[in-house]
């Protein structure tokens, strides 16, 4: 099997745990065969557009979503629905960029990193089930946020704003936001939930340095700004301006300088 293989397979697995599980399987097969000194062959595929989603959640224009109380038990239910619903999202976001672009000739670490990153992902899922599950509840219970895959199609057809958007912008955002959530498990001692917020936390730091280091050596391999090449593209690929405040410890930790974010800001001079 192709590392490509492996990817559309995930892609194409719609039940969350039956998605992340073979996921994890893949990560294994994959780094097992690393650990062995060898590279399995990268292939090359069509990943679907959209990928495999369950039935339940049902999804919602955010505009749609219930509001709920972040204070009250179902509003820390509804928290932990969206980020297993995020996380979701991830595991097909890291497989996808791994399958889209393999026509792109990368070095093996590049592949090594979103292998690692969606195997992280899917226990993120798993962490947030297990917690939606000790509550009661489960992922598929309530709504979620139809717009999730959007960053994907709109840089399906560019890996260097795939980079930019998804790992350098997004799931920079979930470090931006990610302590708020702990302290509110914490403020109620719900403490699988805090646990399981730390790991994801501490992961994703890493997320975000792969998007960086890739995103550097592309433009590296062109003789060009990143600079400027990042901020051309978010404005172009990314609907909306970035939102402070910023983690500027963590994002500075994962190779993300604030004249990388700060000009993106509304109201930014240029
Ligand atoms: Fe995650
Ligand atoms: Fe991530």
């Amino acid at each position: 099997m192709t590392l490509c293989d492996m990817a559309v397979e995930v892609l194409t697995t719609a039940d969350g745990r039956a998605k992340t599980a073979l996921s994890r399987a893949h990560a294994a097969r994959w780094f097992a065969a690393r650990a062995a000194g060898t590279l399995p062959p990268i292939g090359q595929a069509t990943p679907p557009m959209q990928p495999a989603r369950p039935d339940q959640p049902e999804l919602l224009d955010p505009r749609q979503m219930p509001k709920r109380k972040p204070g009250s038990p179902q509003g820390r239910i509804a928290l932990l629905h969206a980020v297993a619903h995020i996380e979701l999202n991830a595991v097909d976001l890291h497989w996808d960029i791994i399958a889209r672009f393999a026509h792109i000739p990368m070095p093996p670490g590049f592949y090594d990193d979103w292998v690692k990153a969606a195997d992280e992902e899917s226990k993120h899922f798993n962490l947030m089930s297990d917690c939606l599950e000790a509550e009661g509840s489960f992922y598929g219970a309530l709504p979620a946020h139809a717009g999730m895959w959007r960053a994907a199609e709109d840089t399906a057809e560019d890996l260097h704003a795939r980079l930019a958007v998804v790992p350098m912008v997004l799931e920079a955002r979930g470090l931006d936001v990610t302590p708020g959530m702990i302290a509110l498990f914490q403020k109620v001692g719900a403490t699988q939930a805090v646990e399981a917020l730390e790991t994801i936390y501490g992961e994703e730091v890493a997320h975000v340095a792969y998007g960086s280091k890739w995103f550097h050596f592309l433009c590296g391999r062109d003789n060009a700004d990143p600079k400027p090449v990042f901020h051309d593209l978010v404005r172009k690929h990314f609907h909306g301006f970035l939102k402070p405040p910023f983690n500027e410890e963590k994002r500075a930790e994962a190779g993300l300088p604030p004249d990388f974010y700060w000009p993106l800001t509304e109201g930014a001079a240029d």
